[in-house]
């Protein structure tokens, strides 16, 4: 029987605005002892990978795991040090980095971590960023994804620009590198005009593995077309299938094996004896809500600045997001469908930042993960613990057992690299296929 894969997504202080509040939370998106445990536990849960987001901007009333963090490249060689297995992701912008700097980031992840790095292609969802680069102001939507997709392109050429085993180091015949298996990339395109080639070998994988959250039309092609993880927002199982539906699709019509391309919706389990003893949690989290922090989260997601809006009133009708287009589309469903006030909205916004919350006994939340699993809706999930380390504790200690007990997930690693994790194919170097 295939087995989900399970993702950690972890924001410092977690994802619910409050969670740094919740009695027992230990805060800190900057507390490496912390995070290091937080990798550790999930290592020892047999987790697919670690995951860190990035922005590149930071302002008062953010969400307070947003608001101050480490730098994520620089946090995950860290963490490549004190880990052995687990994958380790992380966001980086295409708008606001060169396509050669990026390839040297990650290709350098997956050197020194044996084969572990994944890189969560973004465009930039916070339009604040271009003040901190020179710029007047964010591109828009689709130019990004232009740009996105031209920058994607020069990166995986750059990571082929040695072949495989190039670097002899022959020691005997004094030959350090076979030149012959070198290509210069010599790339002029619309956005980018890069030479190469990149100073550094083949990395172990290949290629670190591409992770996309597009949710819009051209995001959804840019993930079909590279992605091999897909994060996704769906907040029911009907329409997370019909989103990995599509996604499969797309990817298939551009000609790739619509089993390579995971769809991994974002989940923030909240355990408890009972559904009322996880929701009387919830109410705890809710009572801490700092209503500034917590309205921005739902401003950023809508596209839209609320704070002029009645709180009490219904969620207004609001111009179309050129930013999260994905988490706008699906809370103003969820608004529309329960009929949510702007305050209700609000608070399921700051639970995990428009993503599900999960709110049951650990049987509860193992059956509703195996159900999603089992429709097709989820090729696995990337969970989102409202408070570190205690809530992500007990997802390890209660949830996941139950899922190797029923032969959903791993009992241990069977390989070395995230792709070994994934069940990817490594890609193979250009030249080899076109030797054979
Ligand atoms: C799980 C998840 C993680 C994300 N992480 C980041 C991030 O770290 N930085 C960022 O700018 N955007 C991040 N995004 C937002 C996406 O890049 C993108 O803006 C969003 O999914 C909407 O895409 P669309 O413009 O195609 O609708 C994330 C989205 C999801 C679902």
């Amino acid at each position: 029987m295939s087995q989900m894969h399970l993702g950690l997504f972890v924001l410092g202080t977690g994802h619910h605005v409050a969670g740094w509040r919740m009695p027992g939370a230990e805060a800190g998106a900057e507390n490496f002892p912390l995070i290091q445990r937080i990798a550790r536990t999930a290592e020892r849960g047999k987790f697919d990978f670690v995951f860190f987001a990035d922005a590149l901007n930071a302002a008062p009333g953010m969400h307070p795991s947003v608001l101050v963090r480490l730098e994520p490249l620089t946090l995950l060689a860290a963490l490549a040090a004190t880990t052995t297995h687990i994958g380790l992701a992380a966001t980086c912008s295409t708008t606001y980095t060169e396509p050669y700097n990026l390839a040297r980031y990650f290709a350098s992840l997956d050197h020194i971590s044996g084969g572990r790095a994944a890189w969560n292609v973004v465009t930039g969802a916070f339009a604040e960023a271009a003040h901190n680069f020179g710029r007047m102001a964010h591109p828009p939507h689709e130019e990004r994804y232009a740009i996105a997709a031209e920058f994607v392109k020069v990166v995986r050429g750059l990571w082929d620009s040695w072949e495989d085993g190039a670097i002899v180091m022959d020691r005997a015949g004094g030959r350090f590198a076979d030149a012959s298996k070198l290509h210069v990339l010599g790339h002029d395109g619309p956005h980018f005009a890069v030479k190469g080639p990149l100073n550094m070998s083949r990395p172990p994988q290949g290629h670190p593995v591409l992770i996309q959250a597009g949710a819009s039309d051209t995001g959804r092609d840019l993930a079909a077309a590279i992605a091999e993880i897909v994060f996704a927002v769906q907040q029911d199982q009907d329409s997370s299938r019909a989103f990995a539906e599509d996604i499969r699709a797309r990817a298939a019509r551009m000609g790739r094996d619509p089993r390579h391309v995971k769809i991994m919706p974002g989940v923030s389990p909240i355990l408890g004896g009972s559904v009322a003893e996880a929701r009387a949690k919830l109410d705890q989290l809710g009572e801490f809500l700092d209503p500034v922090a917590a309205l921005r989260v739902l401003s950023e997601r809508l596209g839209t600045d609320l704070t002029p809006y009645d709180l009490d009133g219904p969620v207004p009708e609001l111009p179309e997001s050129t930013i999260m287009r994905g988490h706008a589309a699906i809370l103003t469903a969820l608004a529309r469908r329960e009929k949510l006030t702007l305050r209700q909205l609000r608070n399921v916004a700051a639970g995990a930042m428009g993503h599900r919350l999960l709110l049951g006994t650990p049987e509860m939340v193992a059956d509703d993960l195996e159900t999603w699993f089992r429709a097709g809706a989820a090729d696995g999930f990337n969970i989102m613990p409202p408070w570190f380390p205690g809530a992500f504790d007990d997802f390890v200690n209660e949830v996941v057992p139950i899922l190797q007990k029923r032969g959903l997930f791993r009992q241990d690693y069977a390989g070395r690299t995230l792709r070994d994790h994934l069940g990817l194919p490594r890609p193979p170097h250009p030249a080899s296929l076109t030797a054979t």
